[in-house]
């Protein structure tokens, strides 16, 4: 094939495949459908580079560093199509403890970086100098951007549909003394209107008309779990229904050292033990469970943090939980935003060994 011809094909291919991410966040259905696109352009790519095959192992160490960054490239897409399917036809149960959003979020991120390298690698066969110099700060700068951007932007945008039953009920574990699980979450204390997927960033679990929050399904499988009481920690004020407007807030209690007024009062005598589940915010503790922690004497009780985050693990929050707590704090269980639906089992052995 020419080769004029070969590069029209891989300029579609690099469209195609920023098509694919950009969809995401705007329809599944037009996501899947640039995936079908994409893999398309990738198998014509593939016929019209076929001299890749026959000189497979051959050439300098650069040459092999690009066949070994292709062959991984070709095994992310392969992981993207598999979990792509199984995301797309979700009442096909395919391995179902497998968690095939994170899978596929991995996959996107590695394909975006191992493709970048690989243009790279090409491009320094016919550019040099200052140029080839240039185009490795701005690969790196898009790497990064990915790392760090995609998981990001999978927080925000984060809308996933469950089947509450299905994934709540789960192995049981003998925990003992009088428990109560408190949580704090986001959809528990916004009002969000009728229409809540056209909130910008809207960021909640659904399951049909019902929606949830990562915190509060995690909560309601530690209930399943121990048999515990629930409790949600509510604040009189409510927060924006957009993502963005409640990170805002958020920043505002952080930088006034607000705590917000909560609006209900329960007695934790009767408790020995109390698991606390919050979502981590601005790498710390949401300043509700604060104030929260704060309203009570809890000398003699054991306190257990379950943090949900979208990438930023416990950050300082379990520090803070120490330092303005009585209680003796155990080690705490971190649970990544996309792996809310498939954590139950994670959640009864943290608890097993937790006691
Ligand atoms: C105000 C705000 C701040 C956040 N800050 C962080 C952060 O610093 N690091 C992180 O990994 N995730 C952060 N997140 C993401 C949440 O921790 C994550 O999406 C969590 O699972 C949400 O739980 P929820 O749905 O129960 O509120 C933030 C979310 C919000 C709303």
């Amino acid at each position: 094939m020419a080769k004029r011809n070969r590069k029209f094909i891989d300029a579609v291919l690099l469209t195609l495949f920023f098509a694919s991410l950009l969809t995401t966040f705007f329809s599944k259905n037009l996501h899947a459908l640039a995936g079908v696109f994409f893999l398309f352009a990738v198998w014509i790519h593939n016929v019209a580079n076929q001299n890749f095959y026959r000189t497979l192992g051959k050439g300098n160490t650069s040459r092999k560093f690009n066949q070994i960054c292709i062959m991984l490239f070709g095994t992310s897409i392969i992981l993207l199509t598999v979990s792509g399917v199984v995301l797309f036809f979700p009442n096909v149960k395919f391995f179902p403890n497998v968690n095939w959003l994170s899978i596929h979020l991995g996959a996107a991120i590695s394909s975006f970086g191992l493709m970048i390298i690989h243009l790279l690698m090409n491009a320094s066969r016919y550019v040099r100098g200052g140029k080839l110099f240039l185009a490795t700060i701005f690969s790196i700068a898009l790497i990064t951007a990915g790392v760090f951007g995609l998981p990001y932007l999978d927080r925000w945008y984060h809308k996933v549909e469950v089947n509450r039953a299905e994934i709540v009920d789960g192995e049981k574990v003998q925990f003992g003394g009088k428990i109560l699980t408190v949580y704090f979450s986001r959809v528990t204390n916004t009002d969000f209107p009728q229409d809540v997927d056209a909130v910008s960033g809207a960021s909640i679990m659904r399951d049909g008309e019902e929606i949830f929050g990562n915190a509060q399904m995690i909560a309601m499988m530690v209930q399943d779990a121990t048999g515990s009481d629930l409790l949600a920690i509510k604040t009189s004020k409510k927060y924006p229904a957009s993502y963005s407007e409640t990170t805002k807030v958020a920043r505002e209690e952080f930088s006034n050292d607000e705590l917000p007024a909560l609006d209900f009062r329960t007695k934790l005598d009767a408790y020995d033990k109390i698991i606390l589940v919050y979502p981590l915010w601005w790498g710390t503790l949401p300043k509700p469970v604060e104030s929260f922690v704060k309203a009570y004497d809890m000398r003699g009780k054991i306190l257990i943090p379950i943090v949900t985050h979208g990438g930023g693990g416990i950050g300082d929050s379990v520090e803070v939980l120490k330092k303005i707590t009585d209680a003796k704090v155990t080690e705490p269980l971190d649970i990544y935003s996309s792996d809310i639906s498939s954590a139950r089992q994670n959640i009864s052995n943290f608890l097993s060994n937790a006691d």
